[in-house]
């Protein structure tokens, strides 16, 4: 079992200076979709090979990942696809990185890490500063997708999220994935192992308004 990062650790508070959209993908313009918690990228590389109208970004905290994960997209050439490292909670705080929510259409929390332990809940990616950032900084419509297989870390983050009033929750029924991020419904890692073990999966999707 891999051992989880602390997202806490001081190592995580210098932040790298990130690329413009235009240096990262072809086309900047292109519907964006965020993933945190982007692991080796798998999910992402899935995607962005399919839907090349709609660029993709993967922030990790695990460097090794990224970087592999980055060397690869350069070697395929993929143009609609970029992976970054550090604590996505640091990312989004820095003045500097402002532009990333030009253009974002979404973002997805797939199976963050749970730490179950209640002292350790800080340690959780979606806190209520993280979620009070995004609602002073997202435009208007755009969506939040959370998933996981761990219920008590499920009402955590539907509760941190529905604390800010300029969330709401979209009904699953009323949603048409055939134009979102993820119109074929593609897996994450997590997921797969989740559904060949019969877990159950707990996941919600909410509107900034
Ligand atoms: C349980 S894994 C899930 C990976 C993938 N999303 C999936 O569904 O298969 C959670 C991932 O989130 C990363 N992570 C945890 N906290 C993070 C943070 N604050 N910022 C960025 N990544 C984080 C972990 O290193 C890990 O790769």
């Amino acid at each position: 079992m891999r051992q989880h990062v602390n997202p806490l650790s001081i190592n995580f508070n210098q932040i790298e200076k990130i690329p413009s959209l235009s240096e990262m993908f072809g086309d900047p313009k292109l519907n964006f979709h965020l993933d945190i918690g982007s692991a080796a990228g798998e999910f992402l590389f899935d995607l962005a090979l399919v839907n090349t109208s709609w660029n993709y970004l993967g922030i990790e905290i695990r460097e090794k990942l990224v970087k592999n994960a980055q060397l690869k997209v350069l070697k395929r050439e993929i143009k609609n696809l970029y992976f970054l490292f550090g604590n996505a909670n640091n990312i989004f705080n820095d003045v500097q990185n402002k532009f990333i929510f030009k253009n974002l259409k979404s973002i997805s929390f797939n199976f963050p890490d749970p730490w179950f332990k209640k002292r350790h809940y800080k340690r959780r990616v979606i806190q209520p500063e993280f979620i009070n950032m995004l609602s002073n900084k997202l435009q208007k419509g755009t969506l939040i997708f959370i998933k996981t297989d761990v219920k008590d870390l499920f009402d955590y983050m539907d509760c941190t999220i529905l604390s800010n009033f300029r969330f709401k929750r979209i009904d699953k029924k009323d949603f048409n994935y055939s134009e979102s991020f993820n119109p074929i419904k593609v897996k994450t890692n997590r997921e797969k192992y989740v559904i060949v073990n019969q877990l159950d999966i707990y996941e919600m999707i909410y509107i900034k308004i």
